[in-house]
């Protein structure tokens, strides 16, 4: 396993990439395999760079750095816009980094879910991310409070028995079955418990026919599979970047509005002042005219210092590129799945879809009796990855900047563990 590694290392033309980022350190001074991109990204060596001129600037000019900085403060998140464009698949005004994930989804909620007495219902996927799970569930509340009481508003698409995750077919006819009732859909582009990529343009499709809103939390999904969120036709987006985008703890998050939603005065939207037209915004009027593109959306004016890490990220992507990247997260993913089969029997199930095109860059495992002290134990090894109780480790080959010996390390450290 390990010289098949080292052999498709060699070949792999993306390998120079790891070279960008900064690893976690072992008490023995080698860095840590870090197969945890899929919750916290590493640090790509510009970050800092980049945050420490904002600093600089902001010592040489105050406010004035606002148009005087190296990257003016003020247009400084339209610097992000055409990469940020290029990696969901949008168009430049279709999309807009601001404030964190959640507070996004309930901002285009706020516009998107539009429910009647009649037809209210959000679908959402079983096992959703929990944040997503009380976004959804406070929103018809909080519409509930207007419309009276709205029964049973979520629905929540599981597999089929005996399955692990829902077949684009099962989600189909799940939609035409609830077609009266449901006003929106809502789901994860990449499921973050399963690794599931679903089949968005299908979904969105059955979506539209049956009267209703199309909307995916790209947490999972941004920068790890390619998405035409244009073409095909979701309504909006939201995902984080501090997962496999890689801006840092807390980075700031994206939004797509599909430009069909553009300038349309009788889209509900909560206001402020950052979404006014920009060339009246200084002239402080008290009237709200939104900007005809997604910059609409947005409330305040961004965070530098996160627009500066996450430009650090985005340039690494625009030359790396997604369909390169896809294609190693593939052959990644794949590669562990093969070797994982070399474990005893039993001890570890895999819950991701089998299809390479269902799946991202992670693999979720069911362990035999696995507990937190067993990711210890990889620590201990020089691993990193991720546990989610009772007994699931989810384990995430990040293209950028992990290696298939990273994955054939991460095989053989699950294999002493296996054998005691
Ligand atoms: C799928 C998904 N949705 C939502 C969130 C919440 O993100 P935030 O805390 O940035 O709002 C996460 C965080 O990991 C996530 O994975």
């Amino acid at each position: 396993m390990m010289k098949t590694a080292q052999q498709l290392d060699t070949a792999d033309e993306l390998l120079m990439y790891r070279e960008e980022f900064l690893y976690p350190m072992q008490p023995n001074g080698e860095p840590y395999i870090y197969l945890c991109g899929n919750s916290l990204g590493l640090q790509p060596r510009n970050a800092k760079k980049y945050i420490m001129e904002e600093l600089e600037d902001w010592e040489k000019f105050g406010v004035e750095g606002h148009f005087e900085a190296r990257h003016p403060w003020l247009p400084y998140h339209e610097f992000v816009a055409e990469p940020l464009a290029r990696l969901v698949g949008g168009k430049p005004d279709e999309v807009v980094a601001m404030n964190s994930l959640t507070v996004n989804l309930h901002l285009l909620m706020a516009s998107f879910y539009r429910p009647t007495k009649k037809r209210y219902k959000i679908v959402i996927e079983g096992h959703a991310f929990p944040s997503d799970q009380y976004a959804v569930a406070s929103q018809a509340r909080f519409h509930g409070q207007h419309l009276g009481d709205l029964a049973d508003p979520i629905l929540e698409i599981f597999p089929s028995e005996g399955r692990s995750y829902v077949r684009t077919e099962d989600f189909v006819q799940f939609l035409e079955q609830h077609k009266d009732e449901v006003a929106l859909v809502l789901i994860g582009g990449v499921n973050y418990l399963n690794g599931q990529f679903f089949d968005l343009p299908e979904i969105c499709k059955k979506t539209h026919d049956i009267g209703a809103v199309f909307g995916v939390d790209l947490a999972h999904a941004a920068g790890n599979v390619v998405l035409k969120l244009h073409d095909w036709q979701v309504d909006f987006a939201s995902w984080c970047s501090y997962k496999y985008l890689n801006s840092g703890p807390g980075g700031i998050s994206g939004i797509f509005v599909h430009e069909k939603h553009h300038g349309l005065t009788e889209i509900p939207r909560f206001e402020g002042w950052w979404g006014h037209n920009k060339s009246t915004r200084f002239k402080m009027p008290s009237e709200f005219v939104p900007i005809d593109t997604a910059e609409a959306w947005q409330l305040s004016n961004p965070p530098i210092f996160q627009l500066a890490a996450l430009r650090a990220s985005l340039e690494i992507f625009d030359r790396a590129t997604m369909p390169r990247l896809r294609k190693k997260s593939e052959q990644l993913t794949t590669f562990l799945w093969e070797h994982l089969q070399t474990l005893p029997k039993g001890f570890a199930t895999i819950f991701t879809p089998e299809d390479v095109a269902r799946r991202g860059s992670q693999l979720s495992l069911k362990i035999k009796d696995a507990n937190r002290e067993m990711v210890g134990a990889l620590r201990h090894d020089g691993i990193i990855c991720d546990f989610r109780e009772p007994d699931i480790i989810r384990v995430a080959p990040a293209p950028l900047y992990n290696s298939f010996t990273d994955c054939a390390l991460f095989v053989e450290g699950l294999k002493k563990y296996a054998n005691g």
